[in-house]
């Protein structure tokens, strides 16, 4: 077991407080079985934005050079959150320095650097983990559990979306996220991972996508400035999946989807039983069992609290409610244990993140060709045989 793991950051954006707060929180959360964890230095190409960052978030030091974190001597792990395009070169790096890496999702803004990602991560022999942060919720864990238990006998159909509605507004100026060259995709490169991987995570992988999408706002203004840029990604992409299982579903995600804040849901029908579930009230899981007595039988709801996984190191209570920053203590600690234990099980990994990826444009391709897309590849969400 390491006493100490020294962390770097790259990225000093939105979410550089969520890594941070989690990483900060970690040790007393999980006491005493966490090594002492280290925020060593913290990197961004804006030098205001590192600095600041460093001095808000506790990193020791900050540098306007990635290679300063990717090939330092003093740093064991790499978390990459610099927008979609820069991953693979940063990740890359770090892995050919001996580092450990845990990236944000998208994997890459392209499939090539998705495949290369995954593939040095494989031959690393370090660690490799995405933060698909929603995928191991507690609430969404214990689903994954019961379905794996056969609570709900065969998974048949998997229906869920993640909406928000933040580019609902045609005010809201350009960033990179609306630049396919940077972004490799809008909404379902952005929303539309969390909920594919959900489903992969629940159903097992994905045989092939049909997909229809849409771009509601077709230029945005650059900010400050009366300057339109033109979108080059979708605002909404609707799919239908057939999983390799032989299940079927349906798989929406949108920016753009008015009213709804940060409504990621689903629904898991199964041969015995069934399973809901809504983020914006994430500490229920709605559960339904045939053995039930057909006149009392209807979906209970559970209130999430400490005998549920992954959420014992919180609250015990059932009810008293984890929220966003908890989900990015439990991915950090899925990270950290599994530097410690040298396990080559963790997950959500890169292999998940490439078939994600895939999936990614096979929805783009067959919105545009209008016809359904097969996924190429292993299936990595299968159970493992070992
Ligand atoms: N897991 C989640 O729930 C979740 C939520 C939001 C965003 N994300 C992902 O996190 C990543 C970052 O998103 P964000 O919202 O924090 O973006 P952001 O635009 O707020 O911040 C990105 C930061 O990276 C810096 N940067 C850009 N290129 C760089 C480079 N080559 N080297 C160093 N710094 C660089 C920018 O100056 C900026 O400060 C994206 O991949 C995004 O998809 C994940």
């Amino acid at each position: 077991m390491t006493k100490e793991l020294r962390f770097g950051i790259v990225g000093a954006g939105y979410m550089a407080k969520t890594h941070s707060l989690a990483l900060r929180n970690i040790g007393s959360l999980l006491w005493p079985s966490m090594p002492r964890i280290i925020l060593r230095r913290m990197a961004d190409v804006s030098e205001p934005n590192a600095s600041a960052g460093a001095s808000r978030w506790g990193w020791e030091e900050s540098t306007t050079d990635w290679r300063e974190i990717t090939r330092a001597s003093d740093i064991d792990v790499v978390i990459v959150i610099t927008p979609n395009d820069s991953h693979a070169e940063i990740a890359i790096d770090a892995f050919e320095h001996q580092k450990h890496v845990f990236c944000e999702k998208p994997l890459s803004s392209t499939l090539a650097g998705a495949e290369k990602m995954a593939a040095v991560a494989a031959s690393s022999g370090r660690v490799n983990l995405v933060n698909f942060a929603y995928r191991c919720w507690p609430a969404i864990e214990f689903a994954r559990q019961l379905i794996r238990e056969g609570e709900i006998g065969e998974p048949i159909h998997f229906e869920g979306h993640f909406f928000q509605d933040y580019a609902a507004d045609p005010e809201l100026p350009f960033s990179w996220r609306f630049d396919q060259s940077v972004s490799g995709g809008g909404a379902v490169a952005d929303l539309g991972s969390h909920i594919f991987d959900i489903s992969c995570a629940l159903m097992g992988g994905i045989a092939s996508v049909a997909a229809q999408s849409r771009r509601i706002y077709s230029e945005r203004l650059v900010v400050g400035t009366v300057q339109p840029r033109p979108v080059t990604v979708d605002d909404l992409t609707a799919s239908l999946v057939q999983f390799r299982s032989g299940a079927t579903g349906s798989v929406h995600a949108s920016w753009a989807a008015t009213g709804h804040k940060s409504d990621l849901a689903f629904s898991v029908v199964g041969t015995k039983g069934a399973i809901e579930f809504h983020w914006e009230r994430n500490n229920e899981l709605h559960f339904y069992s045939s053995k039930d007595d057909k006149k009392t039988a209807g979906f209970r709801r559970i209130m999430i609290g400490g005998m549920h996984p992954e959420a014992g190191a919180f609250w015990q209570a059932q009810g008293q409610g984890l929220g966003y920053g908890e989900a990015f203590v439990v991915t950090a600690r899925r990270l950290i244990q599994a530097v410690q234990a040298g396990d080559r099980h963790f997950e959500p990994n890169f292999a998940q993140a490439l078939h994600i990826g895939r999936v990614i444009e096979a929805a783009k391709q067959a919105a545009e060709t209008n016809s359904w897309v097969p996924i190429t590849g292993p299936d990595p969400f299968a159970p493992r045989t070992e």
